[in-house]
């Protein structure tokens, strides 16, 4: 067997049923580790552990639950005696003007992305730790890093991961854990709509001039979850074709 740069290492990833979680899911075994994958989505994520085969198991986690996070984490320790990677990747997204979002969908934002992101840190973190150490990859958004038109609850939760991310990197260092966020900008899942629809817009607003495959963002959080990002932490790493480099399309006025 080629080495894999991640032998021996137990990853737990959130939201792994489709998107960018199934395509860490998938890379990640390739490369040596155990994964526990997870979702609310049953039915999806079974299917996706199926086609893996050995190396990947399914546990269904709403991320939102603090109770099934115990549970979840109870159940790692037990079966595999430890936890080395989290990959906190779920999320949701919601569309609406500020003056007409509802307190309600506000919440439901931030309580997938901000909540599941700070109860994953806290629980399965006091796992790693446990464990002897670690890599946490916080998924965030280049709406993380700058304002996001017609998603108030997305930009404050996507924030709130650099921000979170940041401040785990200090503590739980003396834990041996390593907390870096991960910033990608548009990607090619149906979190920003029907395949048809995203597919026909033109991205020449993009120095790349198109949308991320998932499996360019797996292999950005396999570097942050293995050894190879060893000095790594604290860090935001941009995945965004070159969105937040600056305006595309800006020439300089005559001197
Ligand atoms: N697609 C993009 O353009 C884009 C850009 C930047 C960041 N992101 C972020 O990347 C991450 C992955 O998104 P994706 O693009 O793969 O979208 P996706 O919608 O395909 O996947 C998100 C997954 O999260 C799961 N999920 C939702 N609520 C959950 C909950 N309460 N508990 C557990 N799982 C839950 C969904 O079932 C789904 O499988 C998200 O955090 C998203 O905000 C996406």
């Amino acid at each position: 067997m080629p080495k894999g740069r991640l032998d021996h290492k137990v990853a737990l990833i959130t939201g792994a049923a489709r998107g960018q979680g199934a395509a860490e899911a998938r890379l990640f075994v390739r490369e040596g580790a155990t994964v526990i994958a997870t979702d609310i989505l049953e039915d999806a994520l079974s299917e996706l552990t199926n086609e893996i085969g050995d190396g990947a198991t399914a546990y269904p986690l709403d991320v939102s639950d603090e109770s099934k996070w115990l549970a979840c984490v109870t159940e790692i320790e037990s079966r595999f005696g430890g936890l080395d990677v989290l990959i906190n990747n779920a999320g949701i997204a919601r569309s609406a003007p500020l003056l007409e979002t509802s307190l309600d969908d506000y919440l439901a934002v931030i309580q997938v992305n901000q909540v599941g992101c700070f109860l994953g840190m806290r629980h399965a973190g006091a796992l790693m730790a446990r464990s002897g150490g670690g890599s946490i990859v916080n998924v965030s958004s280049t709406g993380g890093l700058e304002g996001v038109p017609q998603m108030i609850g997305y930009a404050a939760s996507k924030h709130a991961i650099t921000g979170m991310s940041r401040t785990a990197a200090i503590e739980l260092a003396e834990h041996s854990i390593r907390v870096n966020s991960l910033h990608p900008g548009g990607v090619d899942t149906d979190m920003i709509g029907p395949a048809s629809e995203r597919r026909a817009v033109d991205y020449g607003f993009l120095p790349l001039s198109r949308l991320a495959d998932p499996d360019e963002i797996a292999r950005a959080a396999l570097f942050l979850a293995s050894d190879e990002s060893s000095y790594c932490t604290g860090t935001a790493l941009l995945v965004d074709g070159g969105f937040m480099a600056g305006p595309t399309h800006w020439t300089p006025p005559e001197a």
